[in-house]
């Protein structure tokens, strides 16, 4: 017990006899610093301070602007989603930082959808839904419907999470953490790849091509070679009920920054070391020195606890950890680029095999994988200000957003577009280069250094960089205060139906 504040020795006992972890209790952390201001970045600084209390020193140390992937780009005057967009109705952690910020809800709007191969569509939606159930049931006989179910176990697997974050339990890894959602199944659809597992599963692989490729396409930039997990959590992006946050998803992270009284530091961490200081009580303390780059130069600061919100590599959160003992070593850390080019215009329905342009009727082109195309997706997309109408939206001169793995040249825009008045780019590190078996970086690099963003090995969302942030903030604070009941229970699910 640090002898700050006795308590008498008979309430002490009362306590310790009423509450076990009273024991343990130990002085709060006096700093904490989360590096990157993104949507993992500002969860974590809000659970942190849910946790820690509002007597510790918080800072977000952020080098470019608040929202990281979350970002809107300009056109013509409205602003659009240029990289995390749509939101799934199950997703309860974003769910609840909009309501809790007082924030509103757009609805993603419907528009008509085929499925392109680089010659032709092999898939057209009618708006008449009874057509497209009959199309479904030809193409793909049971298939889609097998699909959903199979989505829908997997999902219910992992909204476990939110009870057991709710009983405050957390995990020291990223394996773990899965494990306990879905067991041995979801370590597996992490050992392959989504073709593989939903080969073994039975579908069909017209249906995988032309279907679940599209789907990995348009969310991910890459084929069915991905892992089986962020295939599933690719095909639960393309079920209905998708939102967004209206004003734009990075509000969520400025808000929730505010809300969490953290200080914004803007600046570039360019290396962690561990420190130990004497204190008053005797007893050395142990911090990290976390230096960063500014405007006026490198600076320097000291905390008891760090979190990285943001994916680690030489391209990307570049930092060196000098004097770890032992060393903490760079990992393999791939991420895929994702160009996304907004493009006020109209679609040159020719190049898509329509001589008639009045015929051509689609507001979403998917795409599957063929080598001679040159982008994943298209489609069109309301400004984030939008309020829903829930029409159709004008396909004639609409703002389109495409999605390509390269930027796009002058001639493949004139190839697409008959013709434009406005293109707006934003080249994105966009998500972990997919593969199978996954491999995870740890969450804890050190005694008080956590890292964030390898859960998105797993599957890269918006959701998932919450989940990540409450588990680290949990994790941080269960491991401050000697908790360590509450860190990698095994059986949790069983567990927490019979205290129901
Ligand atoms: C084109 C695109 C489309 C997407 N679509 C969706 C979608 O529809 N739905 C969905 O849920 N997800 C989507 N995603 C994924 C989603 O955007 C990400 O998973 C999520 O935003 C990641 O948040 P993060 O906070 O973990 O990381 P980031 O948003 O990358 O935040 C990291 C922050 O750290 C900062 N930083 C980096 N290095 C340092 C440093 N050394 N010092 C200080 N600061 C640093 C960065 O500037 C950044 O602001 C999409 C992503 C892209 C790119
Ligand atoms: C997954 O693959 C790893 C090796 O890559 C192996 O150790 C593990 O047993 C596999 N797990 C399952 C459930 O298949
Ligand atoms: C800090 O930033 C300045 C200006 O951007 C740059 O010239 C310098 O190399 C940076 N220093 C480090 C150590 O990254
Ligand atoms: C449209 O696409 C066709 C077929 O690819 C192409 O020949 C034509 O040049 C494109 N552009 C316009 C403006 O029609």
């Amino acid at each position: 017990m640090p002898p700050r504040r006795r308590l008498p020795p008979l309430l002490l006992l009362l306590l310790a006899a009423l509450c076990p972890a009273a024991i343990a209790l130990r002085h709060g952390p006096s700093a904490i610093a989360v590096v990157g201001g993104g949507i993992g970045g500002s969860a974590a600084a809000y659970f942190l301070r849910q946790k820690f209390g509002p007597g510790v020193r918080l800072h977000v140390l952020e080098k470019a602007a608040l929202g990281g992937r979350l970002h809107t780009l300009d056109v013509e005057g409205a602003a659009y989603e240029a990289g995390g967009a749509v939101i799934h109705p199950l997703n309860l952690h974003m769910k609840h930082f909009v309501k809790e910020l007082g924030l509103s809800v757009a609805s993603s709007q419907g528009s008509l959808a085929g499925v392109y191969n680089g010659e032709e569509f092999v898939f057209e939606e009618s708006s008449w839904s009874f057509i497209n159930l009959l199309k479904l049931l030809w193409y793909y006989g049971l298939n889609p419907l097998r699909m959903s179910m199979w989505v829908e176990d997997i999902l219910d697997k992992f909204m476990r999470i939110y009870r057991y974050q709710m009983h405050e339990y957390a995990f020291s890894s990223n394996e773990r953490l899965l494990h306990a959602l879905g067991g041995d199944d979801f370590i597996q659809l992490l050992n392959q790849t989504i073709d593989e597992a939903m080969q073994r599963a039975g579908f069909s692989q017209k249906f995988i091509n032309e279907v679940v490729c599209p789907a990995m396409r348009v969310n991910y930039g890459q084929g069915v070679t991905v892992n089986g997990f962020v295939g599933a959590v690719s095909l639960a992006g393309v079920q209905s009920g998708l939102w967004s946050v209206k004003g734009g998803n990075k509000l969520v992270c400025s808000g929730l920054i505010s809300s969490s009284k953290a200080q914004v530091i803007p600046g570039t961490v360019v290396s962690i070391e561990p420190k130990t200081r004497p204190s008053p009580s005797g007893d050395p303390v142990k911090l990290y020195q976390v230096t960063y780059n500014t405007s006026s130069g490198l600076t320097e600061d000291t905390y008891d606890i760090v979190l990285i919100a943001a994916p680690l590599g030489r391209k990307m959160a570049d930092i060196t950890f000098r004097n770890f003992d032992p060393p903490i070593l760079p990992f393999p850390n791939p991420y895929h680029q994702t160009v996304t080019t907004l493009v006020h215009g109209r679609v040159n329905a020719s190049f898509f095999g329509y001589n008639d342009p009045q015929a051509f009727h689609f507001g979403a082109i998917f795409t599957t994988d063929n080598p001679k195309l040159f982008i994943n997706s298209l489609g069109v997309v309301s400004p984030v200000g939008d309020t829903d109408t829930g029409e159709e939206l004008p396909l004639q001169s609409a703002v389109w957003k495409v999605f390509s793995k390269e930027e796009l040249t002058k001639e493949q825009l004139n190839l697409l577009f008959s013709s434009y008045d406005s293109v707006q780019v934003k080249p994105w590190l966009a998500y972990p280069e997919y593969s199978a078996p996954e491999k995870f970086p740890p969450i804890v690099l050190h005694e008080q250094l956590y890292y964030l963003n390898g859960l998105e090995r797993a599957a890269s969302a918006m959701e998932m960089s919450a989940v990540a942030a409450r588990n680290a903030a949990l994790l941080a604070f269960h491991r401050w205060h000697g908790r360590s009941a509450s860190i990698d229970q095994e059986d949790l699910h069983e567990k927490l139906k019979t205290e129901l």
